[in-house]
């Protein structure tokens, strides 16, 4: 991994495993890795097999259910190893607020509930390729499986699936964007199930596999355990990306320092412009555990490589000003990319995988953080178990695409001007819309959000004012209770997410709080597989009215053509398309959209 500029670590830990060190399992295959220009994939000897405690300093986390082959469509008897990563929630911490201090337990909600007791885990893979793929992965536990029981998701990659004895072979076709896609087997799935549904304070998971656990229920009640999600409980992500172009390649034989490997405390002293982090085993395979802060002016930052960044280290919400205990704090709670950078900062992210970030991923602070803009590609964010994890932020003129994104809170933060964000496959967990647009009153045009894969979803209530959807505004960040925090001065125009698909049980369509005007939104071509049960609400979309301190009520429309404010186009729940024609769009309908009546007129969804 490496960075085209100073930086720091603001951890207290940046660690690079080594290829030297020695195989710790007797039949781990260690040197059968790919290095061509063809495929290359990578291994770490310091592959740790531990799924409940955390790992030691210098030791990665090794998947304890999967074992991943790859071969090229040009020899495909020829597999080579790549090495399965493994994130399990609190990072085998348990519930700590103090870094290392086992004992340190605490009672802050850290929106982890059942998942340790039911023994979920994510693991993932990387590799990079010219050409077709076959992915072989096998599962240490055996099992004859039938290709018919295997998903990839998202779905409509439809990759060819095949079964040979017992190893399920994936071809993978190659693309210039890479892949980022899920398999899961049909014998590993989790039903999340919430007790009391539609009860705001107490819509949370309940799991019959764990009597020691939390919420445990000896029987589910259909009716009152409704399902929120299904998800694997292994999950397991596979990443395939193309070789990177040359900008994403710094040239290593000018200005650079290499980080050694093991403990690293300090890196301020730092006057190269490069950070060279070795990869593993003549691969891009670099496994760093802590937290990247660039202190550098300089205009074109970078973060390439195809390592991997890792929080587990850290615990949630670690503030930095505090010892790294979890003190909640906007400003100082440990974000994984930090920059304190000059106006006009272009911010690249290529390649890279961001673990198990302990709150916000990222945040750019300087004078003028509206001059920042970020482009992000083939980015991947994994092992968001915690609640307080968003997404990156878009600051204006960014583009980003080709990201994967686990994810607990707001997932794809609109809140600047000229963003196109494109071709985005997310996974959510409880909290905040996938597409986030509150917060704050602001001016934003020209944003679009294209092509959103949304392969799972498990959301446990609907809270309006904070609401869960596939695009949503929450109330003020300030005073979360008011309706009068608007400014109608501030307008949200030329908006649109469109192509965007929710596979599974899905949260509603749009949930608007409205804190600005708004003006040209549009939702079109939007498929949701099922809505969330309408006891819940969680399927319910929203759109109240808001004004500003002296009742001024927030407008829809006043720009747009004939009035008309929000346009929703071809809406489809299932097979069917929700439409006013259709007359099937109310709350108690398929559609469930439950728009304030002072908006009648200035939409439509046709
Ligand atoms: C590992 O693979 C390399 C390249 O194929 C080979 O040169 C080397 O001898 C192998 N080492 C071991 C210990 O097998
Ligand atoms: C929701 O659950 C809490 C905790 O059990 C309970 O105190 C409260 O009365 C419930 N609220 C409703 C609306 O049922
Ligand atoms: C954020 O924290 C830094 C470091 O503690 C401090 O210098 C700065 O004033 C804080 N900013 C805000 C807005 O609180
Ligand atoms: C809208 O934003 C995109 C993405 O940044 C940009 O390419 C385009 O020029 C912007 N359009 C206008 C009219 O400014
Ligand atoms: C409302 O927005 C306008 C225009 O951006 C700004 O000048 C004004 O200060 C804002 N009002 C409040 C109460 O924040
Ligand atoms: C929306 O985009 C159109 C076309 O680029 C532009 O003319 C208009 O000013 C934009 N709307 C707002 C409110 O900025």
């Amino acid at each position: 991994m490496l960075a085209e500029s100073l930086i720091q670590a603001t951890g207290f830990l940046a660690l690079v495993t080594s290829a030297q060190a020695q195989s710790k399992s007797k039949c781990t295959p260690v040197n059968n890795t790919a290095d061509s220009d063809v495929l290359k994939t990578w291994w770490h000897v310091t592959g740790e097999i531990n799924p409940f405690h955390r790992v030691q300093d210098e030791n990665v986390r090794q998947s304890h259910v999967y074992d991943i082959q790859v071969a090229s469509a040009s020899s495909p008897d020829r597999f080579f190893d790549s090495f399965v990563y493994e994130s399990i929630p609190r990072n085998g911490n348990g519930k700590i607020c103090k870094p290392d201090d086992l004992t340190s337990l605490c009672d802050v909600d850290d929106q982890i509930e059942i998942e340790v007791d039911i023994g979920v885990d994510m693991a993932w893979t990387q590799y990079l390729s010219t050409e077709d793929t076959i992915v072989r992965v096998t599962r240490r536990e055996g099992g004859p499986v039938e290709a018919s029981e295997v998903v990839i998701r998202p779905t409509t990659l439809d990759f060819d699936v095949e079964v040979d004895g017992d190893a399920v072979l994936i071809t993978v076709p190659f693309h210039e964007n890479g892949h980022r896609f899920s398999v899961e087997f049909n014998d590993n799935l989790w039903e999340y199930r919430i007790g009391d549904p539609g009860n705001m304070t107490n819509g949370h998971y309940v799991q019959n596999k764990n009597p020691n656990g939390a919420r445990y229920v000896e029987e589910y009640d259909d009716e009152l355990n409704p399902v929120m999600g299904v998800e694997p409980l292994n999950a397991l992500l596979v990443f395939m990306s193309p070789f990177p172009a040359d900008k994403y390649v710094p040239d290593l034989t000018r200005d650079t320092y290499t980080v050694p490997e093991g403990l690293v405390t300090d890196l301020t002293q730092v006057k190269e412009s490069t950070l060279y982090f070795p990869p593993v085993y003549m691969a891009p395979g670099a496994y760093v555990k802590g937290a990247i802060q660039y202190h550098s002016h300089a205009l074109d930052l970078r973060a390439t490589g195809f390592g991997v960044l890792s929080g587990e280290q850290y615990v949630y919400q670690a503030n930095t000003a505090q010892g790294y205990e979890n003190v909640k704090s906007d400003n100082t709670s440990l974000k994984m990319w930090r920059g304190e950078s000059a106006p006009g900062t272009r911010w690249t992210i290529h390649g890279l995988t961001t673990n198990a970030p302990p709150f916000n991923s990222m945040d750019f602070y300087g004078d003028d953080v509206t001059s920042f803009s970020v482009d992000a590609s083939d980015y991947k964010q994994v092992g968001a178990f915690f609640g307080q994890t968003d997404g990156i932020q878009m600051y204006p003129g960014s583009h980003v695409r080709d990201v994967f994104y686990h994810v607990g809170d707001d997932g794809i933060k609109t809140y600047y001007s000229d963003v196109l964000c494109e071709r985005m496959t997310v996974w959510k967990t409880n909290n905040a819309p996938m597409i986030q647009f509150g917060w704050y009153a602001r001016d934003v045009d020209n944003v679009t959000v294209d092509a959103v894969q949304v392969v799972h979803t498990r959301y446990q209530t609907q809270q309006v004012f904070w609401p869960r959807g596939i695009a949503g505004s929450a109330v003020s960040y300030l005073d979360q209770e008011s309706t009068r925090t608007a400014n109608v001065s501030k307008t949200l125009s030329n908006y649109s997410v469109t192509n965007a698909r929710c596979e599974g049980i899905c949260p509603n369509l749009v949930g608007i709080n409205p804190l600005n005007n708004i003006d040209m939104f549009l939702m079109k071509n939007i498929w949701i597989e099922t809505l969330a049960p309408e006891i819940t609400d969680v399927g319910k979309s929203t759109f109240r009215v808001f004004t500003d301190e002296e009742g001024n009520e927030v407008q829809l429309g006043a720009q747009s053509p004939g009035g008309i404010g929000l346009v929703i186009e071809d809406f489809y729940v299932g097979d069917e398309k929700i439409s006013f024609e259709n007359d099937n769009w109310r709350r108690e309908q398929l559609g469930q959209i439950d728009f304030d009546e002072h908006w009648d007129g200035k939409w439509t969804l046709r």
